[in-house]
């Protein structure tokens, strides 16, 4: 823990002589937080947060976001700008190391990266025990967690080479076992990486190319690959980070803390959103259903939610949702798609959510997956594999925070606790005497 306290919050028990001065801990930017780790050594009571929508469970340098300003900032750098003028296995190494990379540097990590993208040819197996119609989300949690039976050489998590080089093959592996679950899902042979193609081209190839012919990747859906990946990379302590974060605390090896992540993802209130969006607006049909749409939206009765829209932490624009709504425009425009009616109902149903109260209230906004399907959809992505690909970007920051986390010496296993309102002891009768 950063050593700059600064302040406390005193907590007395009503009733009581018995109170704790709680050290604020100050950040460098965002709220500070108060520790409270003598909470219940020196009053006997712990904090209760479902969801951990106020707790701070970690230090962390990496992701900060200030969800009322729509703020989002890697390592320090506005995503806004990192869209723009960065790419995503510089933005990897930033992740990672911290600061971005000198050339030397840049070039060093994409060789890295490079040289791990091939799996063990055995891993192939793996993919004939699914159901050709398994959905990729199951697959890739599979055998990404199956990759721990593989490399036995980066299994100590306290060697710091052995985690340097984990990194690198969950970085680069991940989008050659994504795009092998794609492929096994139609039926077509699996297709190897090529170590003379960007990350974005490589995935993109893996993808689409066919033995039968040489496959050449468009620039223009290369550049939007790249531009969603970085969008996606990392995003502070979110389910599926947490997730990884936990698992790891206790010790578990990097693919299998991974393959969690990847299994966190998946829910439709978190990455597998994106597949949502787009199965909504199939359902929704045209733009003059979306008012009655609306309107289950806010009969509670309906159990309904507007996918791609809402955020714990952003109560303004998430900035990706920005970023994407533009590159929404530029790829239509750029593939020559005058009109994309999932587009326009998209937009539509932004306006109409925007200017009314059930939204406006609950600070209701579009998320980064409200326009990333209608992209993905445009360059020809099955919406199955629209959470993969989150999957595929965020993995650099799965082991960024994963990394931060083993190599931080205040790290210990992480052990919420409860409250128990459940009943007190009691003693076992045998079934002859239950009522
Ligand atoms: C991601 O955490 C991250 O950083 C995640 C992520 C990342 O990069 O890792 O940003 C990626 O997961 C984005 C979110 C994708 N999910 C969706 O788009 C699914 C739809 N959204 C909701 O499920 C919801 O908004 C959450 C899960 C995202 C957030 O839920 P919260 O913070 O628990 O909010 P809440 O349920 O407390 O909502 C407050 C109110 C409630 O109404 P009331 O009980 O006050 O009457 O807002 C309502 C909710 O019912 N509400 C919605 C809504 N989201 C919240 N109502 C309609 N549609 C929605 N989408």
């Amino acid at each position: 823990m950063n050593d700059m306290p600064n302040g406390s919050v005193t907590i007395t028990l009503e009733g009581t002589n018995k109170s704790i001065r709680a050290p604020l801990v100050q950040a460098t930017v965002g709220p500070p937080v108060a520790d409270i780790r003598k909470l219940y050594s020196d009053l006997g009571i712990f904090t209760f947060d479902p969801g951990f929508g106020m707790t701070a469970a970690c230090e962390s340098k990496i992701t900060y976001i200030d969800g009322d300003q729509g703020i989002l900032l890697y390592r320090g750098y506005p995503i806004e700008q990192l869209a723009e003028s960065s790419d995503f296995i510089e933005v990897s190494y930033l992740l990672l190391h911290g600061e971005l990379p000198t050339a030397a540097q840049l070039e060093e990590f994409k060789k890295g990266v490079t040289m791990h993208t091939m799996v063990h040819e055995q891993i192939r197996r793996f993919y004939d025990g699914f159901r050709r119609d398994a959905h990729p989300m199951a697959v890739l949690c599979g055998v990404v967690g199956a990759l721990s039976a593989f490399y036995h050489d980066t299994l100590d998590i306290t060697d710091e080479r052995q985690r340097e080089i984990a990194a690198f093959r969950l970085i680069a592996k991940v989008p050659t076992l994504a795009a092998m679950a794609y492929k096994y899902s139609i039926g077509q042979p699996f297709v190897y990486p090529r170590n003379d193609l960007s990350y974005a081209e490589n995935f993109l190839y893996m993808l689409n190319a066919v033995p039968a012919e040489e496959y050449k990747v468009n620039p223009i859906l290369a550049k939007a690959m790249d531009r969603i990946l970085v969008l996606h990379a990392d995003h502070e302590q979110n389910a599926s980070t947490s997730t990884v974060r936990l698992a790891g605390s206790t010790g578990a090896n990097p693919y299998a803390c991974i393959a969690a992540g990847i299994a966190a993802l998946w829910g439709p209130a978190h990455g597998g959103a994106n597949e949502a969006v787009l199965k909504m607006l199939g359902e929704i049909g045209k733009p003059e259903n979306i008012p009655a749409f609306i309107s289950q939206v806010k009969d509670k009765n309906a159990h309904t939610k507007l996918m791609g829209f809402g955020h714990r932490v952003y109560k303004n624009f998430d900035p990706r949702a920005k970023i994407m709504k533009e590159t929404c425009h530029e790829v239509l425009a750029e593939l020559g798609i005058k009109d994309e009616p999932l587009l326009d109902m998209a937009m539509e149903m932004e306006r109409i959510a925007l200017s009314d109260d059930y939204f406006i209230s609950r600070k209701l906004y579009p998320n980064v997956d409200f326009y990333s399907g209608i992209i993905l959809k445009a360059m020809g992505i099955p919406t199955s594999m629209f959470t993969v690909l989150f999957a595929v970007a965020r993995t650099v920051g799965w082991v960024s925070q994963w990394k931060e986390m083993i190599e931080d010496p205040s790290q210990r296993i992480g052990r919420p606790r409860q409250v128990y309102t459940g009943a007190t002891s009691r003693d076992y009768r045998e079934v002859a005497a239950r009522g």
